[in-house]
């Protein structure tokens, strides 16, 4: 059908909209250990994720066959299922820089970058992170999550197995393994406290069938609501209208919450019987009511699904709906009288019942309530509750729900339902008698069992832990394929271009007032490219590109390399008959290395393919005796006062250390060894007042024509996408200073654009 174009799309993960729904499901929690690996695992891993398209082929296939075999599963029809999403830091990982640089203090994004951990969530006394079992920001973090779903345990273990292995050769460290399925015999379909679990889910535009006789329900589904694409997928319609504040590589990917949640199942039992004895007491309840009855109304449906609202007596198994039962609301019962205002289903969604306070007319649940919707996919794990066992099924055992929702927005949907609704005592508000948190879910606390004319309290303590919790993002297919490629976007960079590094073209140096350089960048298709331009001397420096972007890859000098880190010009090798050297940093498979390359006199107008070379090889840092512990060089500062003085070279040298760089000082000697030594240890860039505010430069440039001028020396320091101009003085201590402050690195006509 035309107007369900969602159901073809081979661009949004499966388990999104159309969803897995296996019976057997593994979640891996994975750490790049090896950023160039890990892109070359997720170029292994693209062709194998399934897609909506897929996935709604077969789950339509499996429906129309079940439903010919009178419900039972059809035997032969079996999938195995496999998606992926990644953390901000995985992201990070992947595309070597912040993918998200700025984001709206209080939006979905900022929750995204910070991490499910360092969110207030009421994750507090058994439930803090630090007890988590991952996501818990200080074991071992967290860079994707790789869910597979299969239809038998044979399958979904084969499928791991072979995941693993994918992942071990990558040098990918499973940092977590979680394993979760649907429960045996009758508990199939339940969550472990007994009650039927995943019946009402969000319909869905452009995806879900359109009932013929009222247009805003799933055809089939009663009562479940179909809500705009864009609150469960980004870049689609939104309830209202609204826009997406994510940038557009997010385009058909979803955030993903993950959380393991611990059920204590006896424990749970055993308080509905305890508060049960205070209702009959306080003979607000009938007085045949059972736990069943009790903890029915903590949930909101009978463990059959069937919905307390429409039936409040007693469960109807026989319910041919049970399992689908949706079409129901509060409208009729604002109090709670029927379904308590506590209930697990009424915290997480109100539908039309819900009211500013009491005796106002509830709100309207269009648009109010579609903009809190989720997409659950989650599962039980751990064995189902056996009172007599004292093995797998024993009360000790560790079991619950491997909780998984989608959406777009993780603050207004998932944040607004856990914080707002379901751990908020006083939810719904400006009642006399705060109705407490959610039942079944929620925290410890008071809950005001309503009945006509009577408010009586319950104490509850709290069944459901977290133990791990995860925040992801799920990517379309299309910037999967561009993570590969340590990519966000296959769009042109923005007209800001910083460069990775400068090369001073060494013949044509202050020739008629102008320096000539080559600055490498990164170009249009992600390739390294390198630019020719020229800064004039005098007190503009205007600066000028002399010649369009080359891809270094048609140069020998440059085989191989795919992003110049860092180049430094070798001291005593410059125009010597006709040639001068530098070393070259480079990056390949996430490690540096250096190679040599000579440059002739004449290069930049002759043929460079014969003006260039490389004279040695790529090498380990580890051949830089003053580079121990240094894993990566960012940039080079020549000691001013300090070129080839008594036959040595000195250079501040900058590099990374956990994230944060730091400077060093080493020396180079003339001569063919080019001794070098480490003349001091690092510090950090704290001790330099001119690089104030900076905690990453990307690279120095001497300003040609102000090098030792009265003592002093000009640099210009490139920071993200600004620059500054510092001063050093000759002498001990070489005093530094900031002459010019920071301004738009697009002020550089020669680099922008
Ligand atoms: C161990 C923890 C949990 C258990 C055992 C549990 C169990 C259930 C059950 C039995 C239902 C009724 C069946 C259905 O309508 O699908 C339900 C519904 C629902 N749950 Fe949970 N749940 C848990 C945690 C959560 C959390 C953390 C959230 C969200 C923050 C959540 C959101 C929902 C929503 C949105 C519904 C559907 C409400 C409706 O549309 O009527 N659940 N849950």
């Amino acid at each position: 059908m035309d107007d369900l174009k969602l159901r073809d799309s081979d661009d949004i993960q499966g388990d999104v909209i159309a969803g897995f729904k296996k019976d057997q499901m593994t979640l891996l929690f994975l750490k790049f250990e090896d950023e160039a690996r890990a892109r070359t695992w997720v170029k292994g891993l693209e062709p194998q994720i399934s897609t909506t398209r897929q996935v709604a082929t077969f789950n339509a296939a499996f429906s129309k066959a079940r439903k010919a075999s009178a419900g039972d599963d059809p035997k032969t029809l079996k999938a195995t299922w496999i998606n992926v999403s990644f953390t901000c830091a995985g992201l990070r990982e992947l595309t070597g820089k912040d993918p998200l640089p700025s984001v709206r203090p209080g939006s979905g994004l900022e929750a995204f970058k910070q991490g499910s951990a360092k969110r207030a969530l009421g994750d507090t006394g058994d439930s803090s992170p630090e007890m988590w079992l991952f996501g818990n920001g200080k074991g071992q973090v967290v860079h994707a999550v790789l869910t597979v779903a299969s239809d038998t345990v044979q399958d979904l273990q084969a499928m791991v197995r072979q995941q693993r292995e994918a992942c071990a050769a990558a040098k990918i460290v499973i940092v977590f393994q979680q394993d979760a399925a649907t429960l045996p015999g009758s508990r199939r379909g339940k969550e472990h406290f007994g009650f039927k679990d995943g019946v009402s889910e969000p319909g869905v535009i452009g995806f879900d069938e359109p009932d013929p006789g009222k247009p805003e329900y799933v055809k089939g589904h009663h009562g479940t609501r179909l809500i705009p694409p864009g609150e469960f997928v980004v870049g689609h319609d939104r309830v209202g209208g609204e826009s997406h504040e994510t940038p557009d590589w997010a385009d058909n990917g979803t955030f993903q919450v993950v959380r393991r949640l611990g059920q204590d199942v006896p424990g749970f039992w055993s308080q509905v019987a305890g508060q049960l004895k205070v209702l009959k007491e306080a003979k607000v309840v009938p007085p045949e009511a059972t736990s069943e009855w009790l903890a029915a109304r903590l949930v909101g449906r009978w463990r059959s699904g069937t919905p307390v609202a429409t039936c409040p007596n007693a469960d109807r198994p026989s319910n041919a709906l049970a399992g689908d039962d949706n079409d129901f609301g509060y409208r009729n019962d604002p109090e709670g009288f029927i379904t308590p205002l506590f209930s697990h289903l009424r915290c997480t969604n109100p539908r039309d019942g819900l009211q500013e306070k009491p005796g106002d007319p509830p709100f309207n649940e269009n648009p109010v309530m579609d903009r809190r919707r989720i997409i659950r996919r989650g599962a039980p794990y751990g064995a189902p509750f056996d009172p007599a066992s004292e093995g797998p099924g024993g009360p000790d055992e560790k079991r619950g729900l491997l909780f998984v929702c989608y959406q777009s927005d993780l603050v207004q949907q998932f944040e607004f339902i856990q914080k707002a609704w379901i751990d908020s005592p006083d939810f719904p508000p400006n009642r006399p008698n705060k109705p407490g948190p959610d039942g079944m879910v929620g925290a410890a606390g008071t809950l005001s069992y309503e009945s006509p004319g009577k408010t009586t309290q319950l104490s509850m303590s709290q069944f459901v832990v977290t133990e791990g919790s995860v925040y992801a993002f799920v990517p379309s297919l299309t910037l999967l394929r561009l993570l590969g490629d340590g990519r966000l976007t296959d769009k042109p960079p923005a007209d800001v271009r910083p460069t990775d590094a400068f090369l001073p073209i060494p013949d044509m140096q202050r020739i008629n007032g102008k320096s000539w350089y080559w600055a490498y960048g990164t170009g249009a298709d992600g390739d390294a490219v390198c630019r020719t331009l020229s800064i004039a001397d005098g007190d503009e420096h205007t600066d000028v590109r002399e010649r369009p972007d080359r891809p270094l890859s048609t140069w020998p000098c440059y085989a191989g390399v795919k992003k110049v880190d860092a180049i430094l010009p070798v001291p005593d090798e410059q125009r010597i008959n006709g040639r001068s050297r530098f070393w070259l940093f480079h990056t390949i498979e996430g490690r540096q290395v250096y190679r040599k390359i000579s440059i002739a006199d004449g290069a930049e107008s002759g043929p460079l393919e014969r003006s260039a070379a490389i004279d040695l090889p790529d090498r380990s840092l580890s051949a830089w005796v003053s580079f121990n512990g240094i894993e990566s060089v960012d940039a080079f500062l020549p000691v001013p006062d300090m070129q080839r003085v008594d036959g040595k070279s000195w250079y501040w040298v900058f590099h990374t250390v956990m994230d944060r760089q730091v400077y060093r000082l080493v020396s180079v000697a003339d001569g063919r060894m080019h001794q070098d030594n480490l003349e001091r240890g690092d510090r950090g860039l704290d001790l330099w007042r001119s690089l104030a505010g900076i905690t990453w430069v990307d690279e120095f440039l001497a300003v040609p024509d102000m090098q030792r001028i009265n003592g002093m020396s000009l640099f210009w320091v490139f920071h993200q996408d600004t620059y500054r101009i510092i001063v050093i003085r000759d002498g001990h201590g070489h005093e530094d200073q900031v002459t010019v402050e920071d301004r738009p690195l697009t002020m550089w006509r020669s680099l922008t654009g």
